[in-house]
Parts: C-alpha cells; sequence; structure tokens
C-alpha cells in the first residue's frame, strides 16, 4: 500500500495514497510555501501567542488538510526535545490527538509518529492502550523493531535511505547495489520476523534515496514515498513482482530474539549506524522544528510574537 511521504498537499491530491506521512523538515518545507500561508495563519490564530501551541496548531492543520484528500491516516510527529521523555512524550500525543478532535478528527485517522528510543517504545506502548495509535520512527536497527513489536505498536518506519546513506559514506562509494543494499535488507528483515511470529506490527518502508529500493520492497505492508519518486515511478514501464510475502516470511528458520531493556540497548549499541543514524535523526528533527518555530514566530503579528 502507497504513502505519500510530504507536507505538499497538492501532490497528496494528485496521487490520493491511502495514507500520508509527514515530519518537521517536510512541514518546514511545505509552510514556507506560499499556497499554504492560510494553514499558518489559521493556526497562528488558533494559537493566540502560545509557542507550543502554534506548533501543535501548525501540524494538525496540515495533518486536517492532507485527510481531506486521503482516505486513511495522517502521521505527525511529536516533538523531537521529547525523544528521551516518556512523560513528555505521553502528554504531547495526548494534546495533538485533542486538537485533531477539537477539529473533528478522530484517532482512528491519526498516527503519532514517536522516535524509537526505548522511552518512545515506551510511551507509545502506553498510548496504544489508550487508543491513540502510533507510528514509530527513526527505525534502523533490528533491536528498535523487536522492542517496537513487543509494545504492540500499531505501525514501525525503518528508514531505508538513511542506512543506505550511511553506508555509502563508510564505504566512501557512490552507490550500492541493490541486492546489497543494507537498507532494503533492514527492512526485509524486519518483515520476516513481524510475519514469522505473527506480530500485528504494521511495517512501512521509508526514507528512500531511489525506485529501486521501492520496488525490492514490493509486498511489504505499505511503504511511504516522496511525490518525486511516486513520479518516477509512474514513468517507469512494467510490472513490480512481490518481493515480499507472509508464507515467505513464514518459511525463514528465525528464532524469536527475546529483549528487556538491557538486552535492547546491548544489541542497538552493538549496531553503530542505527547509534549515529537514531541521534542524527533526533538532532534533524530537531532543529528543523526550530526553524519552523522561527518562521512562524517571525510572521505572527506584532505583539503575539512567540519565542
Ligand atoms: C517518513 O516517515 C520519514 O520521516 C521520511 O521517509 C524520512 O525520509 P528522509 O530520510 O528522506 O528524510
Amino acid at each position: 500500500m502507497v504513502v505519500a511521504d510530504t507536507g505538499d498537499i497538492d501532490a497528496i491530491a494528485r496521487w490520493k495514497p491511502q495514507d500520508a506521512t509527514t515530519n518537521p523538515s517536510l512541514l518546514l518545507a511545505a509552510a514556507q510555501d506560499p499556497r499554504y500561508r492560510h494553514l499558518v495563519d489559521g493556526a497562528s490564530q488558533r494559537a493566540a501567542g502560545d509557542a507550543e501551541a502554534l506548533m501543535e496548531e501548525l501540524f494538525v492543520a496540515f495533518g486536517c488538510e492532507i485527510l481531506k484528500h486521503i482516505a486513511g491516516r495522517v502521521s505527525t510527529e511529536v516533538d523531537a526535545r521529547l525523544s528521551f521523555d516518556r512523560e513528555g512524550t505521553l502528554r504531547k500525543a495526548r494534546r495533538l490527538v485533542r486538537r485533531y478532535e477539537t477539529a473533528g478528527v478522530g484517532r482512528d485517522r491519526v498516527l503519532i509518529k514517536v522516535a524509537s528510543t526505548w522511552e518512545g517504545i515506551r510511551a507509545a506502548e502506553q498510548l496504544e492502550r489508550e487508543g491513540i495509535h502510533c507510528n514509530l520512527t527513526l527505525l534502523f536497527s533490528f533491536a528498535q523493531a523487536v522492542a517496537c513489536a513487543d509494545a504492540g505498536v500499531t505501525l514501525i518506519s525503518p528508514f531505508v535511505g538513511r542506512i543506505y546513506d550511511w553506508h555509502r559514506a563508510a564505504r566512501k562509494v557512490e552507490d550500492i547495489p541493490l541486492a546489497e543494499d543494507p537498507g532494503v535488507a533492514s527492512v526485509t528483515r524486519i518483515y520476516r520476523y513481524y510475519k514469522k511470529f505473527g506480530y500485528a506490527t504494521q511495517v512501512m518502508g521509508a526514507s528512500f534515496r531511489k525506485t529501486g529500493q521501492i520496488v525490492e520492497l514490493a509486498g511489504c505492508d505499505l511503504l511511504t514515498i516522496a511525490p518525486d519518486l511516486l513520479e518516477q515511478l509512474a514513468r517507469a514501464a512494467g510490472e513490480v513482482p512481490r518481493r515480499l510475502s507472509v508464507a515467505d516470511a513464514q518459511a525463514q528458520p528465525l528464532e524469536r530474539v527475546p529483549l528487556d531493556e538491557a538486552a535492547y540497548r546491548w544489541l542497538h549499541n552493538d549496531d553503530a549506524m542505527a547509534v549515529e543514524k537514531l541521534s542524527d535523526g533526533i538532532r534533524r528533527f530537531h532543529a528543523d522544528a526550530q526553524k519552523l518555530a522561527q518562521f512562524v514566530g517571525s510572521l505572527a503579528p506584532a505583539g503575539r510574537r512567540v519565542a
């Protein structure tokens, strides 16, 4: 199933995907686009000078607008500063869901995106009990994937492209062939593990750098794809054969990986790429969220400037 990975609402209207995903970097780009200035202005008015409310209203405004064009769910990310703060994540997720509900959108149409840290996974476990569905993002290691499934989260977003970026830089090569692509291999491994052991958590491959990575993962529960790659896929001729299937996964000789907190931390820490990319991803989303706050703050009417 195809998901649009963008804050560009016109692109979503054009592609009509099932679901859509946003993140602070995508919303920074969208909020600066004059086509969506009315959403920024509306959020500013509703926030009435409250800096925290302004960011929430903005994220929810884009989410609600996106939902007008899709039948499924939109993903809205919590503040990256809360990545190691279980209680803070719970509070923020509940606030976002309340704002969606005030706007007439039920929690069944929203996925709250939380970084796949130990604390984020524990927060998501609690949110799922409250009927708040979560998309665990910035997922790079097998340990993160196992912990998310054990926590019963609705969906995970294992990143393909950023894994590929890391290995390309480490190996100092221009490209890594698809057959050896470590991002593709990561999602394949997670998908097989989930299906083999009957986990309900959905696997949504994310962060693609080239269409071949998407094609290699055909059959995955969901794939979230940026509009430029959707265009390239649409232009390409031919059928895309299924690569991942439940039957194939169930035939794999896999062992269960039991993970308590110590084992999770050990296994995750053992994967240098995942440790670096998770930290880097949190820093980048935080930096873009700050830029976004500054941008919308600079537009707020005088006397209502936000920090
Ligand atoms: C989607 O959920 C992710 O935030 C997105 O795919 C990340 O993509 P990037 O690695 O291109 O930023």
